[in-house]
């Protein structure tokens, strides 16, 4: 355990249950093991699920202080310091063919936004940059990772990862490779995190319960009211080729939309999107 800082609030799964609801907590009570588990320190908590998780298992989470071996998209590393931030992992079972699975980082973005709003009254409205982006003032203050643990063709579970920046105010440029900012840096204030955890888990069970009746559809008016890439020019990289558009939202799965200069709409279900910046 290291040294408290001034106004640290560790972690306490106590305090994150009494913070959930009734139907959460039955929800997520049938879990083997505990169902949500806290450490001071992991490899991944994405990766501590993956190993963890069987076709029985229902709802699983886990939480730590520290990850030595934070992931994020692409490969890239996820800074994780001991203590300031969120590093938060939730496995859940889902019944789905793949193929219908690509909406689910759009909708925990929405999840993420939700939560930081209800937690926090910042004078600013949280923004996701597809696919996977949490944006406040044009700065990242979340990512999230969404990977499959697959048990047949149309049963997986969906390890849903994020990494929030919440109490870090200083880090190296070569931790993080991009303006990012976090709920300190706006207000000034240390907060405690159990409360975000308690929220995450709340929305984004029961956003992922009527994901699995109506699919990423349902998400889709809620997506464009925060969409940061809507109506602004883009330039998509897909492996070694390169399209410029406008974008015009994301289809019923989450793929993104870009107007081409010719005139043709094209839908990406991946792909590295960048806004083109004006002079
Ligand atoms: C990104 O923006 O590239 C995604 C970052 C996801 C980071 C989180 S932190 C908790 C979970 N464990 C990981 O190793 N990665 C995700």
């Amino acid at each position: 355990m290291m040294m408290s800082k001034l106004g640290f609030i560790p972690l306490d799964q106590a305090k994150i249950n009494d913070l959930l609801t009734p139907e959460i907590n039955n929800r997520i009570s049938d879990a083997e093991n505990g169902a949500i588990e806290i450490f001071d320190s992991v490899d991944s908590t994405s990766d501590y699920l993956r190993k963890k998780i069987t076709t029985e298992h229902q709802v699983n989470i886990c939480i730590t202080e520290a990850q030595t071996q934070g992931r994020g998209r692409l490969g890239r590393q996820w800074h994780s310091p001991y203590g300031e931030n969120v590093y938060f992992s939730l496995a859940y079972p889902l019944q789905k063919k793949l193929t219908e699975l690509s909406g689910l980082s759009l909708l925990f973005g929405l999840v993420i936004c939700k939560a930081i709003e209800a937690c926090y009254q910042l004078p600013y409205k949280c923004l996701v940059k597809w696919p996977n982006d949490i944006k406040i003032n044009e700065k990242k203050i979340a990512g999230n990772l969404v990977e499959l643990k697959t048990h047949s063709v149309d049963h997986c579970h969906a390890i849903m990862g994020v990494g929030i920046n919440v109490n870090m105010d200083i880090a190296d440029q070569k931790q993080i490779d991009q303006p990012w900012t976090s709920i300190k840096k706006l207000s000034g204030k240390i907060y405690d995190r159990n409360m975000l955890c308690a929220k995450l888990i709340e929305y984004l069970i029961l956003s992922l319960q009527r994901f699995e009746q109506f699919g990423f559809q349902e998400f889709l008016s809620e997506w464009q009211e925060r969409d940061c890439l809507l109506g602004q020019e883009i330039k998509m990289k897909q492996s070694d080729i390169t399209y410029t558009g406008i974008g015009v939202g994301v289809n019923r799965l989450g793929h993104l939309v870009l107007k081409l200069e010719d005139g043709n709409e094209k839908a990406f279900i991946s792909g590295e999107a960048d806004l083109i910046k004006k002079n």
